[in-house]
């Protein structure tokens, strides 16, 4: 399947936060529309300079479309609230080039995966499963040879059902 891309457009005509409707209309919006109907939901993408990817991190953007505001009843804090339907299972797939521990720059990785946690947050997500390939290199078969991260992927899918 070919997606084709547009630069997104922040604003109203763009990524309008909290009404649960994708604002844009461009090939991302249906899919953003099948994602509320589907049973479960599964994403990955690589690591690029200690990132996602930037095709990734433009539909994490688009889902700022389901976010709003709200406040915690019993401490008064604001706190954000999902209009994506909640519950569904969800598993998100991290292919990174580097073994872990990390040889260089390993604080780099910190923020990367504290803000991973936004994704099933913003998805109001049921059971969240992390999957993280360490030690890819730049080899797109690393993951066939390793059994151990196979196992755990098939897991994760059959908890999917
Ligand atoms: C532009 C670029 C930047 C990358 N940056 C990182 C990085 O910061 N950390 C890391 O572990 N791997 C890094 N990698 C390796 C990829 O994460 C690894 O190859 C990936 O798991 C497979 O991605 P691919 O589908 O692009 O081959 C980078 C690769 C590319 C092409």
């Amino acid at each position: 399947m070919n997606w084709v891309f547009e630069m997104i457009r922040f604003g109203r005509s763009g990524v309008d936060p909290g009404h649960g409707v994708p604002a844009a209309k461009d090939d991302l919006t249906p899919l953003l529309q099948e994602m509320t109907g589907c049973d479960a939901i599964v994403m990955g993408t690589p690591v690029y300079w200690y990132q996602v990817s930037a095709q990734f991190k433009m539909l994490v953007d688009r889902l700022y479309s389901f976010m709003g505001f709200g406040v915690d009843p019993e401490t008064g804090a604001p706190v954000y609230r999902t209009a994506f339907p909640k519950g569904k299972n969800f598993v998100l797939l991290i292919s990174r080039g580097d073994p872990e521990p990390p040889p260089v720059l390993p604080q780099l990785y910190d923020h990367l995966n504290e803000w991973l946690n936004l994704i099933p947050m913003t998805l109001g997500a049921g059971r969240f499963e992390l999957i993280h390939q360490y030690g890819a290199d730049i080899n797109r078969k690393a993951a066939e040879k390793d059994v151990a991260l196979l196992e755990r992927a098939r897991i994760a899918g059959e908890r999917l059902a």
